[in-house]
């Protein structure tokens, strides 16, 4: 059984750390779900609702997704794309895990999101350059570089022209030495490699939250058409 009383990222950090030492960036994060659904673990990430700062970034926009195409990058527990689709967009949410995947179909089995199992560094061709908005939370940084440069690249391309990406990661000020993850957090130099490909940045933010003591990256770049 997961020890409550552990820090909750004990369980992610020992399988991360194992995973990385078999050269294998993306491995543990199938085992720590396939685990936590036994009780095994905890899935430190797993909140009971969507990201605050996506929350409050919704608010702000008043944003209407009828009609509109989304995508939510590394969906893990669900809870971000189940607020996207509620804002009337056709969603599709997708996670290496296909535990994960399994367990948010288990958790939403009235959805409207499309909820699928695929690799963010080999994403289907069709993906390419094909939703209006993009949220990708917490995803990037729970990988190393390599592969990050290549996830982040992969991010952006999915975004259709005239559409909008939406990064939440946490900060590595300048002078912050790299951090022993999981998670990496990002420089400046990285939240700006999300404008590759035609995107261009429209705001990028530091912020904070009440459910975190760190300050977090909030970017919001476009496509043009
Ligand atoms: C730190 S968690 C964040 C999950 C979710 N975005 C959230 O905020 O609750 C990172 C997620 O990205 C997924 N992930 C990691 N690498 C991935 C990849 N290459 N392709 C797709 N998903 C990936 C993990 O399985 C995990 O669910």
């Amino acid at each position: 059984m997961a020890d409550e009383d552990q820090p909750r990222d004990r369980d992610a950090t020992r399988l991360a750390r194992a995973s990385l030492a078999a050269d294998d960036p993306t491995g543990w994060f199938e085992r720590l779900y396939a685990a936590a659904e036994t009780g095994d673990a905890i899935v430190p990430w797993d909140r009971a609702g969507a990201h605050p700062l996506l929350l409050e970034w919704i608010a702000q926009r008043g944003i209407d997704g009828t009609g509109r195409r989304a995508m939510v990058v590394g969906a893990g527990p669900g809870h971000d794309a189940e607020l996207v689709a509620g804002l009337g967009f056709a969603t599709v949410a997708f996670d290496i895990s296909e535990t994960a995947i399994r367990a948010a179909r288990a958790r939403f089995p009235d959805s409207a999101v499309d909820y699928v199992a695929a690799d963010l560094l080999d994403p289907p061709a069709a993906w390419q350059a094909a939703f209006d908005l993009v949220v990708e939370v917490m995803t990037v940084q729970a990988l190393p570089d390599p592969p990050r440069a290549a996830a982040i690249a992969q991010v952006s391309g999915l975004v259709a022209p005239g559409g909008t990406l939406l990064a939440v990661a946490a900060v590595r000020a300048d002078g912050d030495p790299p951090a022993d993850g999981p998670p990496w957090p990002l420089t400046r130099r990285e939240i700006d490699a999300f404008a590759t490909g035609g995107l261009e940045p429209v705001t990028i933010e530091i912020s904070r939250h009440d459910q975190s003591p760190v300050d977090w990256w909030r970017a919001e770049l476009h496509r043009p058409r």
